[in-house]
């Protein structure tokens, strides 16, 4: 009788599954722990739970009495409305750029962008942290190579610029984050311009993900492109709605030929349902709120609390081998880094902290960390019981407890 073929798939799924955590790379779906208090989300301005927003969203809800409420369809077919459209020029207007595309996903728009934008015979240099999906869209590139510079590090950027051939026609691709998701740095956005423009003839078509910049970073969280002045000499930005704007979704601004070129190529735009209008409509109630004084408030506030964070951690004893300090800078996104990310987590869930361990592969072996996210709906009484823990936590392994 010939093996049932799902239980030998259930059994080969099963064996990795066991393989990877004997490596203590096991992924599980979690729920956060109710009343904790949250330094962990990339909810930054604490949107999600803002009163303002949620009014904001059933005003713009109740605005459009007869919108209908599901897309419809692909936005190729039946899923196109002039909200949509009137939704993604305000959005491209607000950051001074010509045009915008939709998508249902940043890791959508990422996928698409690259997998279809490059031509044959282009080149991609990326960053090495760059997010999983710009990695996911290189892998369908017809570009004919992509090449990985050093994290933020100028010499290896021109290092591998000098390195591409010229070639008639070739295009030069520069994809970078403004704001790592996981150590918290900023791009040298204009000094990797100036290079890319003394290397190469013409300079290149650099795409900044700002998915974590969007709402923090630059005058009314309009990003890092925006805080430089810069938006003339990057070819394309996404911003995406599902962190600080507690939203869905994403945008890509770039030109109007880039644009239709997409909705033409962008496999993930064409094969799939378009963001219904409830998810448009909390786009739209987002956006408006970044236009107000109520967000610049929150902003500072984040800024003023990120501030207080790091110079309460300089308080914290010395600890060379148990616990590194991140570098001071004004963002929210911290990492203690620690050889031991999951006992210092777990201490501070029991401090009712949620804080998340970072380890391998997620980021370099070496660099294990907890990853510290700020809030705007914190409180300086939360910063000091999260310095609090931490000094609990260092004593403790300085003396060799488990706590
Ligand atoms: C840098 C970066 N780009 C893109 C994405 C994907 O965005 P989305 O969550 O909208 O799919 C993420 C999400 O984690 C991100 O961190």
């Amino acid at each position: 009788m010939p093996k049932d073929p799902k239980s030998v798939l259930t059994t080969t799924l099963s064996h990795t599954l066991t393989n990877r955590a004997t490596l203590s790379r096991l992924r599980t779906l979690s729920l956060p722990p109710p009343h904790a208090t949250d330094f962990s989300s990339n909810d930054f301005l604490s949107l999600a739970t803002s009163p303002l927003l949620r009014r904001s969203l059933l005003a713009e809800l109740a605005a459009h009495p007869t919108h209908p409420l599901g897309s419809g369809g692909s936005r190729l077919l039946d899923g196109n409305s002039p909200y949509a459209e009137t939704l993604e020029a305000t959005i491209a207007h607000y950051h001074s750029a010509p045009c915008g595309l939709l998508f249902n996903s940043g890791f959508d728009a990422n996928t698409g962008f690259f997998a279809c934008v490059p031509q044959p015979g282009d080149v991609v240099v990326y960053d090495e942290y760059i997010h999983a999906s710009v990695h996911e869209g290189m892998r369908s590139s017809r570009a004919s190579a992509c090449l990985m510079f050093a994290h933020n590090s100028l010499a290896s950027f021109r290092a591998v610029l000098e390195g591409v051939e010229a070639r008639q026609g070739r295009s030069v691709f520069v994809a970078v984050e403004s704001l790592y998701s996981m150590d918290g740095d900023l791009a040298p956005l204009a000094e990797l311009v100036a290079i890319a423009d003394e290397v190469l003839d013409g300079g290149a078509l650099f795409t900044v993900d700002e998915a974590h910049a969007t709402g923090v970073v630059g005058a009314g969280g309009r990003g890092l492109v925006s805080l430089l002045g810069l938006e003339e000499r990057v070819f394309a930005r996404l911003h995406t709605f599902g962190k600080a704007l507690a939203c869905n979704g994403a945008i890509i601004l770039t030109d109007a030929t880039t644009r239709q070129y997409l909705i033409n190529y962008a496999r993930p735009l064409i094969y799939t349902t378009s963001l219904s209008f409830p998810s448009l409509a909390a786009i739209t109630a987002s956006y408006t709120l970044l236009r107000s004084p109520h967000a610049a408030a929150l902003q500072s506030h984040l800024h003023t609390l990120t501030a207080h964070l790091h110079r309460r951690l300089a308080t914290l004893p010395p600890a060379p081998q148990t616990l590194t300090l991140p570098p001071v800078r004004p963002t929210p996104i911290l990492a203690l880094f620690t050889p031991q990310p999951r006992s210092l987590a777990a201490h501070l869930q029991t401090r009712g902290i949620v804080a998340r361990p970072i380890v391998f592969p997620t980021v370099p072996k070496g660099t294990e960390r907890v990853r510290i996210c700020v809030h705007a709906g914190n409180t300086v009484e939360d910063v000091e019981a999260l310095v609090e823990a931490v000094r609990e936590w260092v004593v403790g392994q300085a003396r060799g407890s488990k706590i």
